[in-house]
């Protein structure tokens, strides 16, 4: 296995702005002067999860995006804010076909003058509808991610279920085996989301959500996921075994425990599993839930970051 020797991961779209958290070693965040400053543009929160992730290995560098938030308009008006231009990306990977990680991607690709990779599970464009127990239906959820749309604006499609290497020792997870006992979260029985699947409606399992995992030398794997519908704990699994690699650095994404019904034994039960990786980093993100955050502020407080959009980790 190669590692990189470094990887410097921008948020471009997270749920959560905070000017006052200072800068630390590794993390550089927008000031509260710049916030302030009547002449500069400010970074937006917005429901959703993007990254850059700026990959060194020797003298090759390359740029992954890793998501595309709920909107271009958002998408596009932070990458401004940061001085990062749509044409710099190599490649990209979507987690899901969720609007909040895929809906950018449109407006990204339509700002570009370059075709750009694109790598994602075929079930990301499956029909969708969200049917709640209150009898509300959302037949929108998903139905504005066309894939003719998108490689009419320049999206070179990579659709595969199989884990995919792209930039070195970058991969994705490819679809993600369920292994653990408490995973994926949520209430038993109770799933609001359905998919048409040979015609018929079924509960929508979101196999499509994909993770992916960069191998940092003398660290370990850096984990990044969108929502990870299929559990954080899986998803660090099979990015180790897609890897080969146990040793885990970081983590950064979304750990689908906010969703309404999941009980606080299933948070202990991802905490205990995460202490027993013995990251130095975690950073629950998104669609995490401000109990999972508080938890892992609280029992691993020298493990926790906080991450805001427009925020740089150094790693
Ligand atoms: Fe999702
Ligand atoms: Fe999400």
């Amino acid at each position: 296995m190669h590692y990189v020797d470094k990887v410097v991961i921008t948020t471009l779209v997270e749920n959560y702005v905070d000017m006052l958290i200072p800068d630390t070693d590794t993390v550089k965040r927008a000031s509260l002067a710049s916030h302030f400053d009547p002449r500069k543009k400010k970074i937006r929160a917005e429901n959703g999860i993007s990254f850059l992730v700026e990959i060194f290995f020797g003298d090759y560098r390359s740029k992954v995006l890793f998501d595309a938030g709920l909107t271009g308009d958002t998408l596009l008006h932070n990458m401004e804010v940061l001085g990062i231009s749509p044409n710099e990306i190599d490649h990209a990977v979507i987690s899901h076909g969720h609007p909040d990680h895929c809906g950018g991607l449109l407006g990204l690709l339509q700002a570009r003058d370059y075709p750009l990779p694109v790598a994602l599970h075929p079930d990301a464009f499956i029909t969708r509808y969200c049917v709640f127990g209150t009898g509300i239906v959302v037949p929108t959820y998903s139905q504005e991610f066309r894939k003719s749309e998108l490689e009419e604006a320049g999206g070179t499609l990579v659709l595969t279920r199989d884990p995919l290497q792209v930039a070195p020792a970058t991969f994705t997870t490819g679809e993600i085996p369920l292994k653990v006992s408490f995973e994926p979260p949520g209430p038993p029985g109770w799933n609001p989301l359905k998919c048409i699947r040979d015609g018929r409606l079924e509960d929508d399992h979101t196999l499509d959500d994909i993770a992916m995992a960069i191998c940092v030398k003398d660290k370990g794997l850096v984990v990044i996921t969108g929502c990870a519908h299929a559990g954080i704990i899986n998803s660090i699994r099979q990015a180790q075994t897609v890897t080969g690699v146990k040793a885990v650095y970081a983590i950064f994404g979304g750990f689908h425990l906010g969703f309404p019904g999941v009980s606080d034994e299933n948070v202990d039960h991802t905490l205990n599993d995460l202490k027993s990786l013995k990251p130095s980093i975690v950073s629950p993100m998104h669609c995490s839930g401000f109990n999972t955050l508080a938890t892992v502020a609280r029992e691993m407080p020298d493990q926790f970051l906080l991450n805001t959009a427009g925020a740089r980790i150094f790693l």
